[in-house]
């Protein structure tokens, strides 16, 4: 396996792999590598030739207050992980090939960033269409992987790769649970024991909605009432948001359509902020 730190040696690199009729899956990440995120390498392999993982903590969809600094770096170990799932390329530049001193460009997509995760992140999907939108450029994948996890991202992608015509096919993992149900994250290393049982209600409030739906019901007012109630049991747990939504707008459904409805959770576990949803 090959790890490439360089603009321009990935690019050369594309460049190679299109002249020689090859699919190229791309797996974009910003490392500490999970079974989450080796599920989506392990996809891309089946579905592409050749798999690149970039491995790239993104400045710009951090706010100032947010984790960037302490955000967990640890190349070795997932080059490693990379590789025993079936990676042939790790791209890890350093910060100064995305961004070079002077960069001044970025791209926003501006109705399904607003809501959601775009209130209280009022930048991080910029960064996160800029950035991915550039990995685009540089490894000009025919196909990229993106975990269901992160459903808003998801919807956000698919626009800017519709909108703005990449010749990219987004395919859409599932997203990875441990055992008792809380979504596996990278950020679920900063939860302590207790802190991670705490943790577990985001899951449960989802479970529970996900079974009333198999119930028969349907209206979002109730579905929503029961997950913030479950969560309102749990002493660290702060909900920033409950929301039911079309998982392609994110707008917000009064009713369940089945397979178009999702509902999401945001919340505070003590100081970690923790994400997760379920298609309806
Ligand atoms: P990161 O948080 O490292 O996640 C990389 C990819 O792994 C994303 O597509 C995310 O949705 C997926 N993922 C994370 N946890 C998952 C789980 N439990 N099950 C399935 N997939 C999971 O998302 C980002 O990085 C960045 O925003 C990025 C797209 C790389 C742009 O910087």
């Amino acid at each position: 396996m090959q790890i490439i730190s360089t603009v321009a040696d990935m690019q050369a690199l594309a460049h190679e792999l299109r002249s020689q009729d090859l699919i190229t899956g791309l797996v974009p990440t910003m490392g500490a590598l999970h079974e989450g995120h080796l599920a989506l390498v392990r996809l891309a392999a089946e579905r592409a030739d050749k798999v690149i993982v970039s491995i790239f903590v993104n400045p710009t969809q951090f706010a100032p207050n947010e984790d960037f600094t302490k955000y967990p770096r640890e190349l070795e170990a997932d080059v490693a992980k990379c590789e025993a799932a079936g990676a042939d390329y790790v791209f890890a530049p350093p910060p100064d090939e995305i961004y070079p001193k002077g960069y001044s460009t970025y791209l926003t997509e501006e109705r399904i960033a607003k809501p959601l995760e775009g209130v209280s992140r009022p930048t991080h999907f910029r960064g996160v269409t800029t950035v991915v939108a550039k990995l685009f450029n540089i490894c000009r994948p025919d196909l990229a992987v993106f975990g269901q996890k992160d459903a808003q991202q998801v919807a956000v992608i698919q626009k800017m790769v519709t909108d703005l015509n990449f010749p990219v096919d987004v395919v859409v993992a599932p997203t990875l649970r441990e055992p008792d149900g809380l979504a596996m994250s990278s950020r679920n290393r900063y939860l302590t024991n207790t802190q991670r049982t705490e943790a577990l209600a985001l899951s449960q409030a989802l479970f529970k909605a996900r079974d009333m739906v198999a119930a028969g019901e349907r209206r979002s007012d109730r579905l929503i009432a029961e997950a913030t109630h479950i969560l309102s049991q749990h002493r660290r747990v702060r909900v920033i948001y409950v929301a039911l939504v079309d998982r392609h707008t994110m707008e917000p459904m009064r009713e369940v359509e089945p397979g178009r409805s999702l509902i999401a959770i945001a919340a505070w576990v003590d100081e970690v902020r923790l994400i997760d949803n379920i298609v309806l």
